[in-house]
């Protein structure tokens, strides 16, 4: 059972910058929300409620602004500081005294996820106990991704960014792992361009054949963020879907009221911490 993730929220941002270069990407607005509360959610809808947020150095006042440890979600927030955007896998050492001895759930703060057995597969999952599970979803250029080939719905192979595959499967932001996730993220070495990689720390867990991925398929939408087209095109998406249904897609305080988290009384509160906006319009449908 997982019952703590990390969401990733630091990094350069040098793809979208100048945007990013006084706000960090995950503040930046995708539609009517930013960009944090998409990830946030996922980690709520899948039932976990200790969450650390990672951040840049510099940058936790920003994020406290908007998702202060005493939030009105019913769930528990913590904040760390990375030096220095070094790598992925640095969110197990930075993380080691939040997760302690259990398993956790690890997010990249720009990665939005969506659609109809979302929920579902997450809840199917976080059960799980020994290893790690990897979240693929089929793209139409692989070579901006790392890319899994599956044989017998095991994971073969990973590549980062391939030339050339046969797989169209790439690996999402969103990734599952046991305890031992510390240790082995203590054994990886800087790579050529100087960072520790996520495939390496994976491929630890799929040569002890303990890597088991889960399809997203195409009735769902995994979406990046990073570079500005991609993040247009998120917010699109999210606007088109939004204003078609009157639902909102990562309204925090509706999954949080749905998990029974938290009462009517919290969302009021939370109403008033967001002033007159669209967003509290829709949190007051919620409870009136
Ligand atoms: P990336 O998209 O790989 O990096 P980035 O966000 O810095 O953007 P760019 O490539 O344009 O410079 O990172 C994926 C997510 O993980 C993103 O939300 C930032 C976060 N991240 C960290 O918090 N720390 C890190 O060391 C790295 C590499 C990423």
């Amino acid at each position: 059972m997982i019952k703590k993730g990390i969401i990733l929220a630091g990094g350069t941002g040098t793809r979208m910058s100048p945007l990013t270069k006084a706000v960090n990407k995950q503040l930046l607005p995708l539609y009517d929300k930013p960009i944090i509360f998409y990830p946030l959610s996922i980690l709520m809808l899948a039932g976990i409620k200790n969450i650390l947020i990672i951040v840049n150095r510099g940058q936790l006042n920003q994020f406290r602004k908007i998702l202060p440890e005493k939030n009105n979600l019913g769930i528990k927030i913590e904040y760390k500081e990375q030096f220095k955007p070094s790598g992925l896998p640095q969110a197990f050492t930075i993380g080691e005294k939040f997760i302690g001895n259990d398993n956790v759930a690890l997010i990249l703060g720009d990665n939005f996820f969506y659609g109809q057995s979302l929920t579902k597969i997450l809840r199917k999952n976080i059960n799980f106990k020994k290893g790690s599970k990897i979240f693929l979803h089929p793209v139409r250029s692989p070579q901006n991704y790392g890319v899994a080939q599956l044989v017998n719905n095991k994971v073969s192979k990973l590549i980062e960014k391939p030339k050339k595959t046969k797989s169209n499967l790439a690996v999402t932001g969103l990734y599952f792992f046991d305890n031992r996730v510390i240790e082995y993220s203590k054994k990886l070495k800087f790579s050529k361009r100087g960072e520790l990689e996520i495939i390496d720390l994976l491929n630890i867990y799929r040569k002890k054949k303990i890597l088991s991925a889960e399809l997203i398929g195409r009735g769902g939408a995994w979406l990046d963020t990073g570079s500005v087209e991609d993040y247009y095109n998120a917010s699109n998406f999210i606007s088109t879907i939004e204003n078609r249904q009157g639902f909102k897609i990562a309204c925090i305080e509706e999954i949080a009221l749905k998990n029974n988290w938290i009462n009517k009384a919290d969302v009021k509160k939370a109403i008033q911490f967001y002033g007159n906006c669209n967003y509290s319009k829709y949190l007051k449908s919620l409870i009136y």
